[in-house]
């Protein structure tokens, strides 16, 4: 190859280097004991003297231009690895998570449920039959038992409606006293503004010798004012459930008109939170308990809808979007 040649082909391979490891490759190439520069300045010995005086002028300044060329290249992309890498730049903020909505509400019952002696218990998802609906006393027509309303994975196997089978599976396995609350997963087949077909529930069991209605109503007062705010007023209206009797349901006057009526609650002043009872006989008798020894009461309530409540947010499915723009306001 002739030095022009060569020359060209170098100017060609220095555009194409894009690390100083290729610079390297090409140093070699070029200059390195293999190369033909190497060679050619070795084998000037064998011309006579005018040839070799213009080869060798020629064969160095070509030798030269190549040192000067790799080196302007290292010079570029070593400007350009500072560009990516930007000491000036400022650092890269870290974002911190926090904890779900839900979560913080399940957080702030677990607290008040442990000052008033309540451990926590839970049990399955995907349930029978017996332990979601017949041993809490719910007869075969009863409208929950209806397919609209559950998710059946076979004849005798449901995805839990509610967490009230954990009363059962806990009260066959512990002796009372029993005083627990079960958190967890519930499912049903709704879907609108503020129903979602997984949903979350809090469920409440106590069982001893002479418990009342009146220690139920001490206890979820505690439980509504705890989480709603010591000033809001709570009252009771009786109310039906197959596994209660007498069943009642809770209310928390509303935040929004402070009892007034708003639009928040729909006029009546009142926000439903909640649904208890004293534990029906038959529930008692279903776990081979005394009812004539014991007695108990229960409660539970919709975790979501009480999030709701507290935050005033009016579509539940944004709970699950897992939209930042709406999980950060908590
Ligand atoms: N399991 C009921 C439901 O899902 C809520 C409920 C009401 C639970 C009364 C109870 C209770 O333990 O006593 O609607």
């Amino acid at each position: 190859m002739n030095i022009q040649d060569m020359k060209k082909q170098f100017v060609k391979d220095l555009g194409q280097t894009g690390s100083q490891k290729d610079l390297e490759v090409l140093r070699v190439k070029y200059l390195g004991k293999k190369s033909e520069i190497y060679s050619s300045l070795r084998s000037l010995g064998q011309l006579d003297h005018e040839e070799r005086k213009v080869m060798g002028a020629a064969l160095n300044q070509l030798r030269g231009e190549i040192e000067a060329g790799l080196k302007s290249q290292e010079y570029e992309l070593a400007q350009k690895e500072q560009t990516v890498l930007d000491f000036s730049e400022p650092g890269k903020k870290f974002e911190i998570g926090h904890k779900h909505p839900i979560t913080q509400v399940y957080e702030e019952l677990f607290e008040i449920a442990k000052t008033l002696g309540f451990s926590i218990a839970d049990g399955p998802e995907v349930e029978s039959d017996w332990y979601n609906f017949e041993a809490l006393n719910m007869p075969k027509d009863h409208p929950a038992r209806d397919t609209q309303d559950s998710f059946y994975i076979d004849e005798s196997t449901v995805l839990r409606t509610q967490t009230s089978p954990v009363q059962i599976r806990y009260m066959e396995k512990h002796k009372p006293p029993i005083r627990i609350v079960v958190p967890g997963r519930t499912y049903r087949r709704d879907n609108d503004m503020t129903h979602t077909p997984m949903f979350h529930q809090l469920e409440g069991l106590l069982v001893d010798d002479r418990v009342t209605l009146a220690d139920l109503k001490g206890v979820l007062t505690v439980f509504a004012k705890g989480i709603f705010g010591q000033d809001r007023k709570v009252r009771f209206r009786p109310h039906h459930f197959p596994f209660t009797e007498p069943s009642i349901e809770a209310d928390v006057s509303c935040g929004l008109c402070g009892g007034k009526g708003c639009r928040s609650c729909k006029y009546s002043g009142w926000l439903e939170i909640l649904g208890a009872g004293m534990v029906h006989p038959n529930v008692l008798k279903n776990v081979g308990l005394d009812f004539k020894k014991y007695q108990g009461f229960a409660f539970g309530m919709g975790v979501d809808r009480i999030t709701m409540l507290k935050f005033d947010i009016d579509d539940t499915r944004m709970f699950f979007d897992n939209d930042l723009r709406f999980l950060e306001q908590f």
